[in-house]
């Protein structure tokens, strides 16, 4: 039995929102105990609509916010925050945010953007990491002509393409993904998601993959995990919590859900391919 990538453990995280004159302090639980165990090369999505604590757990999960209590475990050793979280289990998570534009420099050229972690973080000489940013280029699809080109030339997909290539640059344990595709055109939606894909088996990468589009983790997922109100209500195989959802919340969730998104686009794929194939 290999040690699992990531564990989590009765995570819970409160925001106290200060009182104003007239209201008092008020203390919201966004997570409410989470607990699951994830191992090298899966992925497992995390679904549940807008407010249900999501991106709070990733916060905590990519180590950028603090658990109020609860463990994680991150390749079997727990991240103790108390003693600061050292710069090497800072390496082993990494996240990519539904909004690249965000994060990325818009005076950095985009090779610059992939080398510069390995600038922070190893000895590499310059010659290197110039090699490996261009690698990675290539890896998540963009050629050598973009190496030099600035994040407003980009479009919304090829931005997600450069923050899935430095998010890989220090070859991280796990690959959290907060909404990844939610921004995207349907298209490229579908892109995006072959590329996260085919990333995974070249690199056995491991992925916690966050929704609220329920045909998007059909998709990708290997596991699924309902939240709802900070609680998880639901956590099985894809095709048992597809199958033969438990949770009240999980019928009403897939009920609401029309057969759209990259199931449809898919099936359309096939159908124009055997059209394309028989002609
Ligand atoms: N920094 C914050 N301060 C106070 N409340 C917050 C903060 N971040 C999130 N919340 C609250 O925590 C709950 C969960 O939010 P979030 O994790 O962003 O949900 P999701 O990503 O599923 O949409 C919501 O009620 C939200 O208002
Ligand atoms: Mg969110």
């Amino acid at each position: 039995m290999t040690t699992p990538v990531l564990q989590v453990r009765d995570l819970k995280r409160d925001y106290v929102s200060s009182g104003g004159l007239f209201r008092p302090a008020k203390v919201v639980r966004a997570v409410k105990g989470v607990n699951f165990s994830l191992e090298k090369g899966r992925t497992l999505a995390v679904v549940g609509e807008s407010g249900c604590g999501k991106s709070t757990l990733a916060r905590m999960i990519t180590l950028i916010d603090n658990p109020t209590s609860g463990d994680i475990l991150i390749d079997g050793d727990k991240v103790d925050a108390s003693h600061g979280v050292t710069k090497a289990m800072r390496q082993k998570v990494q996240i990519v945010f539904q909004n690249p534009y965000g994060s990325l420099n818009p005076r950095q050229k985009i090779g610059e953007v992939l080398a510069e972690p390995l600038l922070l973080n190893t000895d590499m000489p310059a010659s290197e990491r110039r090699d490996r940013a261009m690698a990675m280029l290539i890896k998540v699809g963009l050629g050598p002509e973009h190496f030099n080109r600035y994040p407003h030339m980009f479009s919304g997909g090829q931005r997600q393409r450069i923050a899935i290539a430095r998010a890989l640059m220090l070859n991280p344990s796990f690959l959290v993904l907060d909404e990844p595709v939610s921004a995207l055109d349907l298209s490229v939606q579908a892109q995006i998601l072959n590329l996260l894909k085919d990333l995974q088996d070249e690199f056995g990468l491991t992925y916690v993959f966050i929704s609220h589009d329920l045909s998007v983790v059909r998709y990708i997922a290997d596991e699924v995990m309902v939240m709802y109100f900070g609680d998880v209500v639901e956590h099985g195989t894809r095709d048992e919590v597809f199958s033969n959802p438990k949770h009240s919340y999980t019928q009403t969730l897939f009920a609401a859900t029309p057969n759209s998104g990259v199931e449809h686009i898919k099936a359309r794929l096939a159908k124009k391919a055997a059209l394309a194939a028989a002609g």
